[in-house]
C-alpha cells in the first residue's frame, strides 16, 4: 500500500508555470504502463525531478531550464488516487461539421523548456531513462521560438497573455480547491496547418481570421474586427470580468515533409475557461461562427493534465 499524500497547505510552490518565454520546448506525453512495479517507479521518479532539472540546467545557467508535469484523469486515479483535484477529468472531445477537437490518449506531459535546445533534449533523455519502461513515450514535439515569436501562419503569437502576478492569478489554484493550492490545469491540441492555402489568402483575410494586424501585431478595431475572429472568440468574460489564460504555442515542423504545425498549450486555473475557448472555436458563438483558422489547421492531438503544486511532488513516496 502506498502511504497516503498530505494534502497541501496554502505554502505549496507551483511548479515552473509562470515563467518568461524560451527560445526552446520539448513537449512530451507519455502513458503509463499497469502494475504496482511501474507505479512505485513512476512515483519515486516524481519526488526526485526537481532534482534532475537542477542537475541537467546548472550546466548552462542562463539556459533557464524548466520543466512542468501534468497527469491525466485515469492516470491520477491510478498513481495518487485520492484525494483528486476537482476538475480533472478526460479532455473533451468536439466534433463540428468539418472540424474534430479530438481526444487523445496521454498519462503523463512533460514540458521542457530552455533559451536552448540541448538543454531541453539532455532532460527529456534523463527523463526517459529514468522512468525506462514503466512508460511508452506517445508524442514528443520539439518547438522553436520562430521570427518576432510568431507561429508559422506568419502572425505574432502570445501578445495578449498575462505577466507578472497576473500570470500567476489566472494559473494557479487558490482556495477554490484547497487540497491543491498552487496547481493549474493544462490542455494541449498539436496543430497542423495547411499552409499553401492559408499563404493564398490576401492579408486583410487573414488579419481579419486572427483579429490582429500581422506585420505590425496591432488589435483589429472593434468596427472592422469580426465576430468569428480568433481573438475575439477566444474572448472569455464572466460577470464582466474577462478570464485570462496563460498560452506558451509553439512552432514545430518538418521542412522536407511539409508539415508546418503550432503546439498549443494553454494554463489556467480551472479547464473550463480553455473548454469554453475551445467550443466558441470549433462549435462557433453562436453556433456556426466559428474560427476560421480551423479552415487552415487540424488537431491532431488533445488532452487534459492536472499539474500539481512542487510541493505535491516532492513530498510523493514510493510505494
Ligand atoms: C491553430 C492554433 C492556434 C494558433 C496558430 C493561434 C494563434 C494566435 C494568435 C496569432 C493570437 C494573437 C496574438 C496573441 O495575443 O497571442 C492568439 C491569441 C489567442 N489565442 Fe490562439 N492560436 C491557436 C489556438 C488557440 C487555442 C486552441 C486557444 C484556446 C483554446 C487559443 C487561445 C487564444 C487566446 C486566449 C488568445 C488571446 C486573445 C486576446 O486576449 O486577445 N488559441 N492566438
Amino acid at each position: 500500500m502506498s502511504k497516503p499524500i498530505a494534502p497541501e497547505g496554502s505554502h505549496a510552490l507551483p511548479q515552473s508555470v509562470a515563467i518568461p518565454l524560451t527560445r526552446a520546448a520539448i513537449f512530451l506525453v507519455v502513458t503509463a504502463k499497469p502494475g504496482a512495479g511501474n507505479r512505485g517507479t513512476i512515483r519515486s521518479f516524481c519526488a526526485d525531478l526537481a532534482a534532475l532539472v537542477r542537475s541537467v540546467g546548472f550546466r548552462e545557467l542562463e539556459g533557464s531550464l524548466s520543466c512542468v508535469l501534468g497527469f491525466g484523469s485515469e492516470a491520477w486515479d491510478r498513481l495518487f488516487g485520492q484525494p483528486r483535484p476537482a476538475e480533472l477529468h478526460k479532455f473533451h472531445e468536439i466534433r463540428a461539421g468539418e472540424r474534430h477537437a479530438v481526444s487523445t490518449p496521454g498519462d503523463m506531459l512533460f514540458h521542457i523548456r530552455a533559451q536552448r535546445m540541448d538543454l531541453c533534449f539532455e532532460l527529456a533523455t534523463r527523463i526517459m531513462a529514468r522512468l525506462g519502461s514503466a512508460i511508452s513515450p506517445v508524442d514528443e514535439v520539439h518547438g522553436f521560438r520562430f521570427f518576432d515569436s510568431r507561429d508559422l501562419i506568419g502572425f505574432v503569437d502570445g501578445t495578449e497573455n498575462p505577466k507578472a502576478q497576473e500570470a500567476l492569478d489566472v494559473t494557479l489554484i487558490a482556495d477554490e480547491d484547497p487540497a491543491f493550492t498552487a496547481g493549474s490545469y493544462v490542455i494541449v491540441q498539436k496543430y497542423l496547418h495547411n499552409l499553401a492555402d492559408w499563404n493564398k489568402l490576401p492579408t486583410e483575410k487573414q488579419e481579419h481570421i486572427v483579429g490582429r494586424t500581422k506585420l505590425t501585431d496591432v488589435e483589429l478595431d472593434d468596427s472592422v474586427k469580426p465576430t468569428y475572429a480568433h481573438n475575439a472568440l477566444t474572448k472569455i468574460v464572466e460577470d464582466g470580468k474577462e478570464i485570462k489564460i496563460l498560452r506558451d504555442n509553439m512552432p514545430f515542423g518538418h521542412a522536407g515533409q511539409g508539415e508546418f504545425g503550432t503546439y498549443f498549450i494553454g494554463y489556467s486555473r480551472s479547464p473550463r475557461t480553455i473548454e469554453q475557448m475551445l467550443q466558441n472555436m470549433f462549435v462557433g458563438k453562436p453556433k456556426g461562427n466559428y474560427d476560421r483558422l480551423l479552415d487552415f489547421s487540424r488537431a491532431v492531438t488533445g488532452n487534459l493534465f492536472f499539474v500539481p503544486s512542487a510541493t505535491f511532488l516532492e513530498n510523493i513516496q514510493a510505494d
